[in-house]
């Protein structure tokens, strides 16, 4: 039986993640933990700041936790306005969540990223095993953590495990300051406004994937047979690459006014510039069966579907 900890559960994936888990394992087996108070009262809640590695491992051995699942980090733009943050943030609360798992003896899930390649990795295709030179303080802390986490597994038996995710699309928590929130506010603004003025230059390949399955993609890599897994931290994992023309085509599918235009963010474009345009996941594949179910067109279904009826709930 799984009883994990989650920190950060209330930012762009945790919010999501949370629910998944509590769905999966039972309500009572998930601790969510974050820097600000919870709304919800789904299950059990804690405040904890990342950063303070000696609470981290209270709640662990309290809770009598088995896995650890560490979501809080800042995003590429916020991390690009203020490096020094970021890698206090990112980096600290790695380490302490690397360290409780060491000391409590517990599955460890850490997300890496598209961040964690940059302008040498080759672009199409991008490889499982490549060049990861990043130019960002995010991938920076992206290549550390997968290397650390790597670390953690030969060095202790920590059994830790990654993907690197691309852009994630979701509708229940916005995105905190990242590069590809574009294909997230696009979205948004499409109901509301009919129209969207995009940070993203026109041609820009980036990969993409919905957050149901990001969430699965998840619990399959945790669930997976260890002596399966090959690689560990992390896998390459995509579910679509495209640039604005393509999101905002098949947003006109189902709202034929819609305009896009563009009024491009020089620190978050040339972050996307140096991102692959679309990374191969087949090694995921492979070692623990990844798999998406939802490509361009079933995503904007879907997202235009739920953001109506929470736009309509509002
Ligand atoms: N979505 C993230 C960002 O744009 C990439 O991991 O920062």
């Amino acid at each position: 039986m799984k009883r994990i900890l989650i920190t950060g559960a209330l930012g762009q994936i945790g919010s999501e993640l949370t629910g998944k888990l509590r769905s999966v394992y039972g309500a009572e087996n998930v601790l969510a933990t974050d820097i600000r108070p919870s709304e919800e009262a789904d299950g059990p809640f804690e405040i904890l700041d990342v950063t303070d590695a000696k609470r981290m491992g209270e709640l662990a051995k309290e809770f009598k936790a088995d896995t650890i699942m560490h979501m809080a980090a800042l995003l590429s733009a916020k991390a690009e306005e203020n490096p020094q943050l970021a890698w206090n943030l990112n980096m600290g609360g790695l380490v302490n969540a690397l360290e409780v798992a060491r000391e409590e003896k517990l599955q460890f899930f850490t997300p890496s990223s598209i961040g964690a390649f940059g302008p040498s990795t080759p672009k199409q295709d991008t490889p499982q095993d490549t060049l990861q030179r990043p130019t960002t303080m995010y991938g920076v802390n992206k290549v550390a953590g997968e290397l650390l986490s790597d670390y953690y597994f030969h060095r202790f038996g920590v059994d830790t495990r990654g993907v690197r995710f691309p852009g994630l699309v979701s509708y229940v928590t916005p995105p905190g300051g990242g590069t590809t929130d574009y294909a997230v506010d696009i979205y948004y603004q499409a109901i509301e406004k009919g129209m969207y003025t995009s940070y993203i230059a026109e041609g820009t390949y980036m990969d993409m994937m919905y957050m149901p399955d990001a969430l699965q993609a998840i619990v399959d890599l945790m669930e997976a047979d260890p002596s399966k897994l090959v690689h560990r931290n992390a896998f390459n994992v995509t579910a679509m690459s495209f640039e604005p023309e393509e999101i905002a085509a098949s947003i006109r599918r189902h709202i034929p006014d819609f305009s896009l235009s563009y009024d491009v963010d020089p620190m978050r474009q040339a972050i996307a510039d140096s991102w692959p345009d679309s990374i191969d996941a087949s090694a995921a594949k492979e070692e623990w069966g990844f798999r998406v179910k939802f490509g361009l067109d079933e995503m904007t279904a879907d997202m235009l579907e739920k953001l109506k009826q929470k736009t309509a709930r509002a």
